[in-house]
């Protein structure tokens, strides 16, 4: 189906940022794509508008009750300035689960990225070239009805903004360095039956506390464990984790309570292709501390949009530290990198057909 959009542009274009001094979601982009949905009348006036603020009433239930879900991805541009998208239609897919989930209409994937693709072109100029780079693109829904009950909304929104951002690894050349996770033994982030597998804030919030108290312990994120016996490996921070025991790289399977990762399922597809043995099983913490102490842990990464892959160093816990093979940079975790990298970027030929241009 064709899906048209009005658009109305900015009378006045801010100054584009630096290139070498991006951070990670603090610039915005001159336009915003906003539609509405009501009940009996469906997904209506998909617009582009300048990027301001949305005046909600008080009463918004997204304010009270939080129904809400989100979405990350990035737009890329290749060396000869075209502009790629990775894999639009899976994140396409978990916004229809997403909404299942909280009970919020279903968004139909070809509006979803035909509304990416029609803001992403209008702010190609937006989307910066130097290596590293990109334009990281947040949808979101949300119940907009002004009513306190707590029952699922009649009107919704469907919202687009885009944030250009510079390397998620600042340093020389953009190099991945090893990181030191810590393993959350006490907090958990997803419950069977709950809503792991769903893009929703309130996930997010209720991981920040684990989160702040892994920074003061010098780590850069948490991997979480689950929540009956806080036993099995889960994810790390807001990515999927991978483990590599001997030659058997393991990831935690899709039961509900780990986010479906786009880059996850884009990782175990090439490690089939290369004949690397990959187990989606459950994993006990417990068996990854006694691999660490017998030399057999090789590798540990995290795999998400934001990072890409990100090798782990080290596993701290409370009471102990592991080292991760010899606590840098795994050369699988490299491999898969720059795969990735260079497929989104258009450096490799796309043989897995994942790229969408726009
Ligand atoms: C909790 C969580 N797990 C995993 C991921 C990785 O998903 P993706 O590879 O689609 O970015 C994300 C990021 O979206 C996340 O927030």
């Amino acid at each position: 189906m064709d899906y048209t959009f009005t658009i109305q542009k900015t009378t006045a274009p801010k100054p584009k940022p630096d290139p070498n001094t991006l951070k990670f979601g603090a610039t915005f982009t001159d336009h915003m794509f906003i539609m509405d949905h009501a009940a009996g009348k469906g997904w209506h006036d998909g617009r582009i508008i300048p990027y301001g603020p949305i005046a909600l009433d008080p009463a918004a239930a997204v304010f009270h009750y939080g129904q809400e879900i989100f979405e990350g991805m990035k737009a890329y541009r290749t060396a000869d300035r075209r502009v790629q998208l990775f894999r639009p239609y899976m994140n396409a897919q978990r916004v229809v689960a997403s909404c299942e989930r909280m009970c919020m209409p279903e968004l139909p994937p070809d509006l979803y990225v035909a509304a990416v693709k029609a803001l992403v072109d209008i702010e190609r100029d937006w989307i910066p070239e130097k290596a590293g780079t990109s334009l990281y693109i947040r949808p979101f829904l949300f119940a907009d009805d002004a009513f306190l009950g707590v029952r699922a909304a009649d009107h919704y929104k469907f919202v687009i903004i885009c944030s250009p951002v510079g390397p998620y690894y600042d340093t020389p050349g953009g190099s991945l360095i090893p990181t030191s996770i810590f393993v959350e033994e006490g907090y958990v982030r997803a419950a069977l039956g709950g809503v792991g597998f769903a893009k929703v804030g309130g996930n997010y919030a209720a991981s920040l506390k684990a989160q702040q108290m892994a920074y003061e312990r010098g780590c850069e994120q948490v991997l979480w464990l689950d929540a009956i016996e806080h036993s099995y490996v889960e994810e790390i921070g807001t990515s999927n984790a991978f483990f590599m025991i001997g030659d058997e790289v393991i990831t935690s399977p899709l039961i509900g309570t780990i986010l479906p990762g786009v880059t996850r399922d884009s990782v175990i597809a090439l490690l089939k292709k290369w004949n690397i043995k990959i187990s989606e099983r459950r994993l006990r913490i417990g068996d990854v501390i006694k691999a660490a102490e017998e030399g057999s842990l090789k590798e540990v990464f995290a795999s998400g949009t934001a990072a890409v892959i990100s090798p782990v160093g080290r596993l701290m816990f409370n009471d102990k530290t592991l080292t991760v093979g010899d606590g840098s940079v795994g050369a699988l975790a490299e491999r898969l990198y720059n795969t990735l990298y260079g497929l989104q970027t258009g450096e490799l030929e796309d043989e897995m057909d994942w790229i969408v241009e726009v």
